[in-house]
């Protein structure tokens, strides 16, 4: 079988190569910060519908790239798909997130069943193929994931939190009982990427928007060891595609997050100063983040000052440029056209 002669900046930075001036992508790219997107939105119904729906995913997936031309596509989904094929009753509520009929015990547990599961999540695999064929040869294709600590904590709490009172409540008073949805999501999810993967997926990213409310205990017990249970069944089907792990406000534990997990690349919240990511993250592994989401709402010198700030700390070396967490409604369409083209001209300088 001939190989693809393509260079993909994004897939061989994932893989320990430096690029001169660093790929990039956009965590949350598709959205409705873009006019585009809220018309097709319109026109698909709910968000579900729109998840659901392969031929308006796959257009709402491509219309950053097509904008701004990004390195990276990531696939238009959303992480609570997992728990809805898994039987969990889920609405998305105008200007509330997503709501879910909680699940908080283990007799609970068995409203779920993986009977469905792929089925459910044809339309989703069905996107992937759909993108795979539809993309630029230098854009690399992202199929994505939550992590099973955050798509539990909504399973468990019904939605957003702030608190995460149900869910800890149930992780520390019955581990047992609650082992069990943990192992149940490090199979599903573990499956489900395999799956994006073998639709065309190049590269997957786990995110653990929910990692930094965590003690040490229970961080490493529902976050590090689930991570390093899905790369091992990812590994052990797909050995050269590129994970991903993105563990939202790990602090101190990012260290051991990157050590421990066997993720290739990891993904610095905003909060991680990219001198000591460099330091400490970087000679181990690339690096991608990790610029302040409302810094691109903010736009003009502050805008540019902080971006320069990341690639002079990070570019050179294996990294990818990208948010700090998504990109957020109130973004200015232009400030993202902005950022692209200061990142596109580096190294040189403005
Ligand atoms: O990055 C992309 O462009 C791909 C698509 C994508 C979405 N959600 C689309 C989406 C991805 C990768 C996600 C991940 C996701 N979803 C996460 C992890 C990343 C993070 O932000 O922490 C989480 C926690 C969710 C769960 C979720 N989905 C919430 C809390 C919400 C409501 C908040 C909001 O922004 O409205 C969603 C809805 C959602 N997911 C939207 C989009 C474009 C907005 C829905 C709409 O169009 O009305």
């Amino acid at each position: 079988m001939p190989v693809p002669d393509v260079r993909k900046p994004m897939l061989a930075t994932l893989k320990g190569e430096a690029c001169q001036s660093p790929p990039f992508w956009l965590m949350r790219q598709a959205g409705r910060y873009l006019p585009e997107y809220r018309e097709l939105r319109a026109k698909a119904g709910s968000f579900l519908d729109l998840c659901y729906n392969p031929e308006f995913a796959t257009e709402v997936t491509l219309q950053p790239i097509r904008r701004y031309g990004m390195d990276a596509a990531i696939l238009f989904s959303d992480i609570l798909v997992v728990p809805h094929a898994l039987g969990q009753p889920l609405d998305y509520l105008e200007g509330e997130g997503p709501k879910l009929d909680p699940v908080r015990n283990a007799g609970e547990l068995k409203r779920l069943s993986t009977g469905n599961f792929h089925d459910r999540l044809g339309p989703v695999y069905e996107t992937v193929r759909r993108l795979s064929k539809a993309l630029p040869p230098e854009v690399t294709l992202i199929g994505f994931a939550g992590s099973p600590w955050t798509v539990a904590t909504y399973m468990v709490e019904g939605g957003g939190s702030k608190e995460f009172a149900h869910i800890k409540k149930w992780a520390y008073s019955d581990p047992v009982g609650f082992a069990a949805l943990i192992d149940l999501l490090v199979d599903v999810t573990a499956d489900y990427l395999i799956a994006q993967i073998d639709a065309g997926a190049e590269t997957v990213q786990l995110f653990d928007s929910w990692a930094g409310v965590l003690p040490v205990g229970a961080f490493r017990r529902y976050v590090i060891e689930p991570t390093r249970r899905i790369v091992a069944k990812i590994k052990a089907k797909h050995p050269n595609t590129p994970v991903i792990g993105f563990p939202r406000g790990a602090g101190l534990m990012y260290e051991d997050y990157a050590a421990e997990t066997g993720v290739d690349a990891i993904g610095l919240d905003t909060t991680v100063p990219p001198a000591w990511a460099a330091r400490n993250l970087q000679t181990r592994l690339p690096v991608q983040g990790n610029l302040d989401p409302i810094l691109l709402v903010a736009g003009g010198e502050a805008q540019r000052k902080a971006v320069d700030e990341i690639l002079e700390a990070l570019a050179g070396r294996p990294f990818v440029f990208n948010l700090g967490h998504g990109i957020t409604q109130q973004t200015p369409p232009e400030h993202v056209a902005a950022l692209s083209k200061q990142i596109k001209a580096w190294p040189e300088r403005a």
